[in-house]
């Protein structure tokens, strides 16, 4: 069955707390897309074509031409931060893209001033800045940040807004009873409850308003289940957590692999270095920790040792991140893998992932904004786990693990597609085309 579906018609914001070396790399990648100057790689929405129907039918539509997304043309940026360099300067300082790209769209992006950011550094405590809100209590915080976006909507003069966070990680912070029910956590707002980090503020005004948020860094954040709770009752499409790049997208890409094969695994050791403000932000052990938990529960799920004792029930997985700041965005990471096949035989694998972090995350902050875009267009609120394909930790309902396999992600994200637009799901099976080739031979 199809759904309904509203059209993408007039402008669509894309609001970002945090306008450091991601958002900047994504803004200006769109303003450069837009004048032909590069191209979106990186991007499924843009880039990625999917299979509709049989193999026979030789019907492989790009993304953008199957499913109704907003154009790149009408996007608007804006976004918070506690720095108040414009996106031109903050995109200067993160040095991911060059100065003669930034140069040519110097104009767009000096016209993009954050706004005045929601911030404790008692929660990211290498940070200080001065473009900060002041408010009695944490919901009149919350408030503020409705104004920005309804604000910024008028301004603007945009039909739809979209929320992605991607500021810096914040303290680990465990779920609570305050972060229990909407009328919990309402009341924490309004008591200046500690364990309300300035990031679900965000996430609580965005949701308030219906406008669909996604969590790009692993802080709680929107999973928590006041705001699951005040997810659905707004209507409002939800996503997280931590945007899946470098080292993690590496590991999502093999480890599915050797475990199709049934090779065992009794080591996976990790360890990155990187010189940017993230990297300054994790070096804070209480930021790494939330870092930490996000990355390590990838190899659990694909490996499941549990069903395999053998192969994966004795696997020492360990991260490690270290800030060394010659290296900027450029982030390094190693993984030593020690493997073993049959008859018990020892193997290794090594990667040296020289990678630059922004860019594999841009074309994801992109894709999410306008999935979700979708998404909310399409009726579909609450949790989005069919984008578990951008995450490394990603939210589901409580009841359910989430998946991590990249190829599994990648089918759940495309058969939504094909549901939503009335197309039948693939499942590789093929056995009834066959049978025809076979009858027509
Ligand atoms: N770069 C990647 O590949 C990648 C991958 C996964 C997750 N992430 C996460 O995405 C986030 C952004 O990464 P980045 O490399 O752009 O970091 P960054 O340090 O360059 O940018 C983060 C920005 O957020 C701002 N900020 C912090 N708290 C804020 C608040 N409360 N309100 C408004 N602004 C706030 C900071 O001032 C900074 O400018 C981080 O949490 C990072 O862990 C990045």
């Amino acid at each position: 069955m199809k759904e309904e579906i509203l059209p993408a018609e007039g402008k669509l914001g894309i609001l970002m707390p945090g306008l450091g070396a991601v958002a900047t790399t994504f803004i200006a990648g769109v303003e450069a897309i837009k004048k032909e100057l590069a191209s979106p790689i990186g991007s499924l929405t843009q880039m990625g074509s999917l299979r509709l129907g049989k193999r026979t039918e030789n019907r492989y539509p790009k993304i953008k031409d199957f499913v109704p997304l907003a154009s790149l043309n009408d996007i608007v940026f804006g976004g918070w931060d506690l720095y108040k360099d414009n996106v031109y300067e903050a995109a200067m300082h993160a040095k991911v893209l060059d100065a003669h790209l930034l140069l040519s769209i110097k104009e767009e992006l000096s016209a993009i001033e954050p706004m005045t950011a929601v911030f404790d550094k008692s929660y990211v405590y290498n940070l200080d800045g001065e473009n900060v809100k002041t408010g009695a209590t944490k919901y009149d915080l919350a408030l503020q940040v409705m104004e920005d976006i309804k604000n910024f909507q008028e301004t603007n003069n945009c039909s739809r807004v979209v929320m992605v966070w991607c500021g810096s990680t914040e303290k680990y912070i465990q779920e609570a009873p305050v972060h229990a029910t909407i009328e919990s956590f309402e009341a924490g707002l309004k008591d200046n409850d500690p364990l309300i980090a300035p990031s679900m503020i965000y996430a609580y005004a965005a949701i308030h308003m219906g406008v669909p948020f996604a969590n790009g860094a692993p802080n709680l954040t929107c999973d928590i289940p006041a705001l699951v709770e005040l997810a659905k009752e707004t209507k409002t499409p939800i996503g997280g957590k931590d945007f899946k790049t470098g080292q993690t997208l590496m590991k999502t890409i093999l480890a599915p692999g050797l475990q199709a094969r049934a090779l065992g695994i009794h080591g996976w050791f990790s360890t990155n270095i990187l010189g940017n403000r993230d990297g300054l932000v994790l070096d804070h052990p209480d930021n790494f920790k939330t870092k930490e938990v996000s990355k390590l529960g990838v190899l659990e799920d694909i490996l499941q040792p549990n069903l395999n004792p053998e192969l994966y029930g004795d696997l020492y997985h360990k991260i490690r991140i270290n800030y060394y700041p010659p290296h900027g965005d450029n982030k390094e990471s190693w993984d030593n893998i020690d493997i073993f096949g049959w008859l018990g035989y020892k193997m290794q694998i090594k990667i040296n992932f020289l990678c630059k972090d922004s860019i594999l995350a841009a074309p994801i902050v992109l894709d999410l904004a306008l999935f979700l875009d979708l998404a909310k267009r399409a009726q579909m609120s609450g949790i989005q786990e069919w984008l578990s394909f951008y995450f490394k930790s990603p939210q589901t309902a409580p009841e359910l693990d989430a998946m991590h396999d990249i190829f599994k992600q990648l089918m759940k994200l495309q058969n939504t597609l094909r549901h939503i637009m009335g197309e039948d799901l693939i499942t590789h099976l093929g056995l009834d085309y066959y049978q025809e080739l076979v009858e027509a031979l």
